[in-house]
C-alpha cells in the first residue's frame, strides 16, 4: 500500500511524513568561497576570537579548497596579546537564503580543542523574528552534538516526541532559559560531535524543512545504513525513507511557519565567549582558564578546522 493511500485512508494521522526532494543547489570545494562570504564582524556571544575577511583567512590559508573538499580553520600559529583581538577564524555566511526543503552536510572533520565552539546552523536578521536552527554545536570536545531552535515567544516543543535525542530544554522563546532555545542533545549518537566525531570521520547531517516540522538525522561514516542518497548527496532525496529523526521539532505548540522564514546558512567557529567560556572551568577537564588558554597555546588548535565534502540543498 502506498503512503499516500495510507495518509487517504486515515485522515487523522499526523502530518509527520516525509517527501521527495530534488537538488536544488550544490556547494563542493571551492563553491564554499563564491557561495558563502567570510564576514569580518564582532562575535556577539563574546567569544575570545578574530572573524577575519576573505582576503585575510586566503593569505593565512584559515580557508583552502581542492576540487572535492573545503577546509576552514583558525589560527594555530600566533600567541596572543592578552590586551589585543581574539584568535583568527571564521565565519561563512551563505549568500542565498534557503527555507523549506532539506540540507545535506558531508562534514569530514570539524574543529575541536578546549575552548572551541564550532557550529553549523542557520538564521536571517532581524533575529530571533525568522527563527534559528543550530544543526551543528557544542563546546570543548564535549561530545555529543546538540541541536536548537531559537524563536519569538510562543514556540514550545513537546517533552515526549518521536526521536533518537534526548529533550532537554523546550521552550525556543529566546527570552527565557538563558536563551538556551529547545534543544536535543544526541545521546544516541556518542560519535556526533568533537574528537569521537573526527576520529571516527565525521558523518551526515541533514535537515528537513516543512511548515509542520522541522527535522535534523546524523548518522555517522561508519553507519551501514546511512541512505544511498544522503551518503552520494544524490539528484533527488526521499525522506520518507531515512528512518526516525534524531532530533523532531514538531509544530504540536509552535507554529512552525510564523516562527521560521528563509535561512542563511552559517559556519562558525568562535572561542570561549558565552557557552564555551562560561563552561571552561566547570566538567570539560581543560586546562588553565579559557581565554589564558587559547591566547598562549596556538599549536593547540592546530585541529580546530572544519572540512567539508559537501552541501546540498533540495528544495
Ligand atoms: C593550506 O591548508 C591546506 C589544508 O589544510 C593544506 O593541505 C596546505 O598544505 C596548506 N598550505 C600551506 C601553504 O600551508
Ligand atoms: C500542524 O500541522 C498540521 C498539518 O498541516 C495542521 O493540521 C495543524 O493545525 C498544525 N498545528 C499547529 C498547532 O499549528
Ligand atoms: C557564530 O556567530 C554568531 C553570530 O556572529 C554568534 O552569535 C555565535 O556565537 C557564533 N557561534 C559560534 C559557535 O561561533
Amino acid at each position: 500500500m502506498s503512503f499516500r493511500c495510507f495518509l487517504a485512508l486515515v485522515p487523522l494521522v499526523p502530518a509527520v511524513f516525509g517527501a521527495t526532494y530534488n537538488l536544488a543547489d550544490s556547494i563542493i570545494g571551492p563553491q564554499f568561497l563564491t557561495k558563502f562570504s567570510l564576514q569580518a564582524i564582532p562575535d556577539p556571544t563574546n567569544g575570545r576570537v578574530n572573524y577575519v575577511d576573505a582576503a585575510t583567512a586566503s593569505a593565512q590559508n584559515l580557508t583552502f579548497a581542492s576540487a572535492d573538499r573545503f577546509i576552514a580553520r583558525a589560527d594555530f600559529n600566533a600567541v596572543l596579546s592578552a590586551s589585543g583581538p581574539g584568535r583568527n577564524s571564521f565565519r561563512l555566511q551563505s549568500n542565498a537564503l534557503y527555507g523549506n526543503g532539506v540540507q545535506i552536510f558531508s562534514i569530514n572533520h570539524m574543529p575541536e580543542g578546549c575552548g572551541t565552539w564550532p557550529a553549523v546552523w542557520s538564521y536571517a536578521e532581524p533575529w530571533p523574528t525568522p527563527g534559528e536552527i543550530d544543526i551543528v554545536e557544542g563546546v570543548n570536545n564535549q561530545a555529543p552534538n546538540q541541536a536548537a531552535l531559537h524563536t519569538t515567544p510562543g514556540c514550545t516543543m513537546p517533552a515526549t516526541r518521536d526521536m533518537t535525542a534526548t529533550a532537554t530544554f523546550n521552550d525556543c522563546n529566546t527570552n527565557v532559559n538563558g536563551n538556551s532555545g529547545c534543544t536535543a542533545l544526541f545521546t544516541s549518537s556518542p560519535r556526533s560531535f568533537g574528537p569521537p566525531f573526527n576520529t571516527n570521520g565525521g558523518g551526515w547531517f541533514a535537515v528537513e524543512r516543512t511548515s509542520q516540522f522541522i527535522k535534523i538525522w546524523f548518522w555517522e561514516r561508519t553507519d551501514p545504513n546511512v541512505p544511498v542518497g544522503v551518503r552520494d548527496g544524490n539528484s533527488d532525496v526521499n525522506t520518507d525513507n531515512w528512518g526516525t529523526p534524531t532530533a523532531l521539532f514538531p509544530n504540536t505548540s509552535c507554529d512552525i511557519a510564523s516562527h521560521f522564514a528563509d535561512h542563511h546558512i552559517i559556519i562558525n567557529l568562535t572561542f570561549c565567549g558565552d557557552w564555551a567560556g562560561s563552561v571552561y572551568p566547570g566538567t570539560s577537564g581543560c586546562p588553565s582558564t579559557c581565554v589564558d588558554f587559547v591566547n598562549n597555546n596556538p599549536a593547540a588548535f592546530a585541529n580546530a578546522y572544519f572540512d567539508f565534502s559537501f552541501i546540498k540543498i533540495y528544495a
